[in-house]
C-alpha cells in the first residue's frame, strides 16, 4: 500500500510539500509535521492543544463521541466491575494482566514499600493545619526527589521500576498521613498486609468498624481504579514534559500534582461539593444555577459538567453515579449527603435536557459523583484532589515509563508564535 501522506501548498510561494501521515490503532490518523519549519518556513500553531498529539502512547485510548475509556484495551465498565486497583496498576504498568504469580509479586513490592521515610511526618507538621492538603503533598513529593536525588538513572530498568513501585505504594501513605494530621489525629502506621485502598481507609479511619472498612476501602478502590489513568490530560502531559528533561521522577509527579490542583482539572470535584453545597443552603432553586451557568456575562459554570475530550456521558461518571446510589442506600437514610446527592441528580437531569448542555454536548464528567462518595466516606473535601492524585500516581508513573523507553525519547520543548516587540535600544531611565 502507498504511504499515506497530505500534501500542503504555500499559498504565498507556491511551495509543496508532503507530510507523512501516520495510523493509529483507533481514533484519528496524525500528521507527522516535524519537517514543517524545516522544509516550508512554518510552525503550527494549536493553542489548548485542540488538534495536536503530542507523543505516541499504547496505554488509553478515550473515544469522546461515543463515551468510552479503555486501559490498555479493556473497557472502564469490565475493569470497574471484575478487577482491582492493585490488578489495573499492574495492567497500566505492563500492558497486561498479571498471572496469579506475577500479581503476588507485584503486590509484595507494593506492600513492602508502604514504609517510607517518617521524616516526612516532620515535612507535614511544618504545615498549618489548614494549609491545603495539595500544597503539602507536592512538598512531600520534593523530599522524596531530595532522597532519590543521588540515585537517579532513568535508563536503569530496575532504577524505574523501584521508583515506581516506592511512588505507586508510597503517595496513599503520604495521603494518608496528611489526612491524620488535618483531623487532627497522630500519624497511622501501615500495615502490609492489605490492599492499597484498604490500607488508605484503615489509616485514614481507625476507628471504623471492620464492616464500614470493608465498604468504604471497596468504594475507595474502585474510586482509585476509575482515576488511574486519562492518556494526555494536563497533569500527565506536565510529568512527561518535566520527566523529559531527564529530571527526578519524583520532582516530576511533584509536577503533576501541582497541575492537577487546578479547579478546571482535578480541582473539580472540589468544587462540586462547594457549588451543592451552595445550592443546599440556598433558596433559589436548582434551575436558578442553571440559567447562571448559561449566562455569558456570568463566570460561574456547572462545576463537574463538560469535558474537553467526552462530548458525551463520562463511563467513569456513570460509574460513579451507581456507586453513589449503591453507598448511600447501604449508609442510614438520614446520611447528610443524600440532598446533596439528590441535588446533583436534579442538576444532571435539567441539564441534559437543556438547549444550551445538549448542543454543547456538556456531560457530567468523572467529578460530578466522585465528591459525594468521598464526603459520604468521611474525606475532608480539601483532600478529594489528593485522592485524585494518589490514584493518577499509576498513569503519570506508566506514562512516564513509557517515554523513557519511547525510541524518539528527547527533551519536550514547545515552540510559539511571537507576538512582541520588534528589536528594541534600551533608553537610560531618564529618557523613558
Ligand atoms: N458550565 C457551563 N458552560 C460550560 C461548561 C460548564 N461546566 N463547560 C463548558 N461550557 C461551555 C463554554 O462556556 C463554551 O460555551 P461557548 O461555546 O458558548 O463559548 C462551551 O461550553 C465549550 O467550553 P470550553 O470551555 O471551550 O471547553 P474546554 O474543552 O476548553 O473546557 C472544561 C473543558 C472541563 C475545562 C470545561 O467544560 C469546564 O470548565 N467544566 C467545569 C469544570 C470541570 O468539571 N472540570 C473537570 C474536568 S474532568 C476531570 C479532569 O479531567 O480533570
Amino acid at each position: 500500500m502507498k504511504d499515506k501522506k497530505i500534501t500542503i501548498k504555500d499559498g504565498q510561494s507556491g511551495n509543496e510539500i508532503d507530510l507523512p501521515v501516520l495510523d493509529s490503532i483507533l481514533g484519528p490518523n496524525v500528521v507527522d509535521i516535524s519537517s514543517l519549519e524545516k522544509d516550508l518556513g512554518y510552525l503550527s500553531h494549536d493553542p489548548g492543544f485542540i488538534a495536536t498529539s503530542s507523543c505516541e502512547s499504547k496505554i488509553t485510548y478515550i473515544d469522546g463521541n461515543e463515551g468510552e475509556l479503555w486501559y490498555r484495551g479493556y473497557p472502564i465498565e469490565e475493569l470497574a466491575e471484575k478487577s482491582n486497583f492493585t490488578e489495573t496498576a499492574y495492567l497500566l504498568l505492563n500492558d497486561k494482566l498479571p498471572k496469579i504469580e506475577e500479581l503476588s509479586n507485584f503486590s509484595k513490592d507494593l506492600s513492602n514499600s508502604y514504609t517510607i521515610d517518617s521524616s516526612i511526618k516532620k515535612i507535614i507538621n511544618v504545615f498549618n493545619k489548614d494549609s491545603h492538603p495539595m500544597a503539602i503533598m507536592t512538598a512531600c513529593l520534593s523530599f522524596l526527589s531530595a532522597k532519590y536525588h543521588a540515585d537517579i538513572d532513568i535508563q536503569n530498568q530496575s532504577y524505574r521500576y523501584k521508583s515506581t513501585i516506592n511512588l505507586i505504594a508510597g503517595v496513599p501513605v503520604i495521603s494518608a498521613w496528611i489526612l491524620n494530621y488535618i483531623l487532627d489525629e497522630n500519624f497511622q502506621t501501615p500495615n502490609k498486609k492489605i490492599s492499597i485502598a484498604e490500607n488508605f481507609v484503615a489509616m485514614s479511619f481507625p476507628n471504623l468498624t471492620n464492616e464500614q472498612k470493608v465498604l468504604s476501602s471497596k468504594a475507595m478502590d474502585i474510586i482509585f481504579l476509575l482515576h488511574a489513568d486519562h492518556e494526555q490530560n494536563a497533569s500527565t502531559s506536565t510529568v512527561r514534559l518535566s520527566g523529559s528533561s531527564e529530571t527526578s521522577p519524583y520532582a516530576a509527579i511533584a509536577a503533576g500534582i501541582s497541575t492537577l490542583w487546578g479547579p478546571t482539572h482535578g480541582g473539580a470535584n472540589e468544587a462540586v461539593i462547594n457549588m451543592l453545597e451552595e445550592i443546599k443552603n440556598s433558596d433559589k432553586d436548582v434551575e436558578y444555577y442553571i440559567d447562571k451557568a448559561k449566562d455569558k456575562e456570568n463566570s460561574f459554570r456547572l462545576m463537574g459538567f463538560g469535558h474537553r475530550i467526552y462530548k458525551n456521558y463520562d463511563p467513569r461518571a456513570k460509574i460513579i453515579h451507581k456507586i453513589a446510589h449503591e453507598y448511600l442506600d447501604m449508609l442510614d437514610s438520614k446520611n447528610p449527603n443524600k440532598p446533596l446527592f439528590d441535588i446533583a441528580m436534579k442538576l444532571e437531569k435539567y441539564a441534559l435536557e437543556d438547549e444550551y448542555f445538549v448542543s454543547r454536548k456538556l456531560y457530567p464528567n468523572v467529578d460530578f459523583y466522585s465528591g459525594i462518595v468521598l464526603k459520604a466516606i468521611g474525606i475532608p473535601q480539601s483532600m478529594y484532589t489528593v485522592i485524585f492524585a494518589l490514584a493518577r500516581t499509576v498513569g503519570w508513573v506508566a506514562h512516564w515509563n513509557e517515554m523513557i523507553q519511547d525510541k524518539n525519547f528527547r527533551i519536550g520543548r514547545p515552540r510559539q508564535l511571537y507576538t512582541g516587540k520588534t528589536k528594541t535600544s534600551y533608553k537610560d531611565i531618564e529618557e523613558r
